[in-house]
């Protein structure tokens, strides 16, 4: 007893700096509100047709049309849809939707990526840079669908959409 008594300072001294480690932070409280397939099919898919019906040769049997934006207001639409891509790319690595911490991640940092190239051309008012970004956007969403959908063919297969491609110039 005498000597418990007489190490308890020692072991307190002891054990001033070796206080517990603070909790792990909470997980950030994401909204998964979406399934995948609704952010794929309302938010992505929405704003990539923004762009990629932008710029495009649209070939009939009365001739060629070149379609480009022309008006602020429409760089302005191309511009915010770009935006909306470059969150979307942050929205697939959110907690619940990420499949996985690599080749995920990386597929839609792609995404963002690209998106803000697109961004940058709508900025610019820069049809052929507008273009090859939109190319590009399509090879993001082709490289991820190839790895984690491969039932899909392309990035928009389905539904209406005529923009599986992006239009050639
Ligand atoms: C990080 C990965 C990833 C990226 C990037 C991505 N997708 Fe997807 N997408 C998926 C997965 C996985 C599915 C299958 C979802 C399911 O079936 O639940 C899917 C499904 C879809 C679907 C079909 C929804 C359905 O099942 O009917 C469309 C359309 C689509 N994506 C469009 C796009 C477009 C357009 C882009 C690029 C602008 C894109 N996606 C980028 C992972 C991705």
């Amino acid at each position: 007893m005498r000597a418990t008594l007489r190490l308890l300072p020692l072991v307190l001294a002891l054990c001033a700096g070796c206080e517990a480690p603070p909790p792990p932070p909470a997980p950030p409280p994401y909204a998964n509100t979406l399934a995948l397939k609704q952010v794929m099919e309302w938010v992505i898919d929405p704003a990539v047709d923004v762009i990629w019906d932008s710029v495009k040769t649209v070939i009939t049997e009365k001739g060629t049309q070149e379609i480009a934006p022309r008006t602020d207001a429409e760089w302005d639409a191309i511009r915010n849809a770009s935006a909306t891509l470059i969150e979307a790319g942050n929205a697939l690595m959110i907690e619940g939707r990420a499949r996985d911490k690599k080749e995920w991640m990386a597929a839609a940092k792609r995404l963002s990526d690209s998106a803000a190239l697109a961004l940058k051309a709508a900025q610019a008012k820069n049809t052929e840079a507008l273009f090859d970004e939109g190319g590009n956007i399509y090879k993001a969403c082709a490289a991820c669908h190839q790895h984690y959908a491969q039932h899909l063919a392309g990035p928009s297969v389905g539904g209406s959409n005529d923009a599986a491609t992006p239009a050639k110039k």
